[in-house]
């Protein structure tokens, strides 16, 4: 799917900073082999959260979402030492996929895989989350949102992707569709939150950030 003209992409793609080798590799095996390759971030989005992650130099973050991994190693590039990021999906035959291109970008010791519902595992990881990407399942973004709110350090950032879903969100018949009123619901929910102050961004299928205050 393109969100933006293929010439734009091409255009936003070269003017970005190149993204690492192992990354380009995963993408090309995502796109090959695994059904809806669109879910990945891809490069230009990857390199937004990697340049998010190196200004925040985070000790702990959670990528909501794994997929491929593409995310979790774009924001993996900015921890801080000693950092760990978790990386949760429901999806397990992708585990050994992903854990591949862990080890191949040396993040091994780093990234840990938590493979359950992420409303499940999220309460069991402790500490202060400095950076949240939630990128699963469109109905509970405002469930993840509560989950971690209060254990977002001030100036932590939260990140969710696909707030714009092609667009549905304009649609008046969004209410019938529970992925489009997850979605509408999660950006109301934010806007009116006085925890956190926000930006929009229409970036591929939209980036809502977060900062906590
Ligand atoms: C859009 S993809 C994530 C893409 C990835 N963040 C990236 O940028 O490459 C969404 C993923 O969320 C997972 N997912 C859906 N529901 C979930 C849930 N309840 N808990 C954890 N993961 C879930 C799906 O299996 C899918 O792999």
């Amino acid at each position: 799917m393109n969100f933006l003209a293929p010439e734009l992409d091409r255009y936003s793609e070269d003017n970005s900073a190149p993204e690492p080798a192992y990354l380009t590799e995963l993408a090309a095996e995502t796109r090959a082999s695994i059904d809806m390759p669109m879910m990945l971030s891809g490069h230009v989005q990857g390199r937004f959260l990697s340049l998010m992650s190196k200004l925040l130099a985070p000790k702990l973050i959670l990528d909501i979402g794994t997929f491929t991994g593409y995310s979790a190693l774009c924001m993996a590039e900015g921890l801080a030492t000693g950092g760990v990021l978790h990386t949760i999906d429901i999806k397990t035959p992708l585990a050994p996929l992903v854990d591949r291109y862990i080890r191949k970008a040396a993040f091994h010791d780093r990234i840990k895989q938590h493979l359950a519902p992420a409303t499940e595992v999220i309460p069991r990881i402790e500490g202060t989350f400095d950076l949240v990407f939630i990128d699963a399942d469109k109905q509970n973004y405002s469930t993840y949102f509560d989950l971690v709110i209060e254990r977002v350090r001030s100036g932590g950032l939260i990140i969710a992707d696909n707030v714009l879903w092609s667009g549905k969100v304009l649609d008046p018949m969004a209410d019938q569709d529970g992925e489009t009123r997850g979605l509408t619901g999660y950006a109301e929910k934010v806007k009116s939150d006085p925890r956190v102050e926000s930006v929009l961004l229409a970036l591929r299928d939209g980036l809502l950030v977060s900062r906590r205050k």
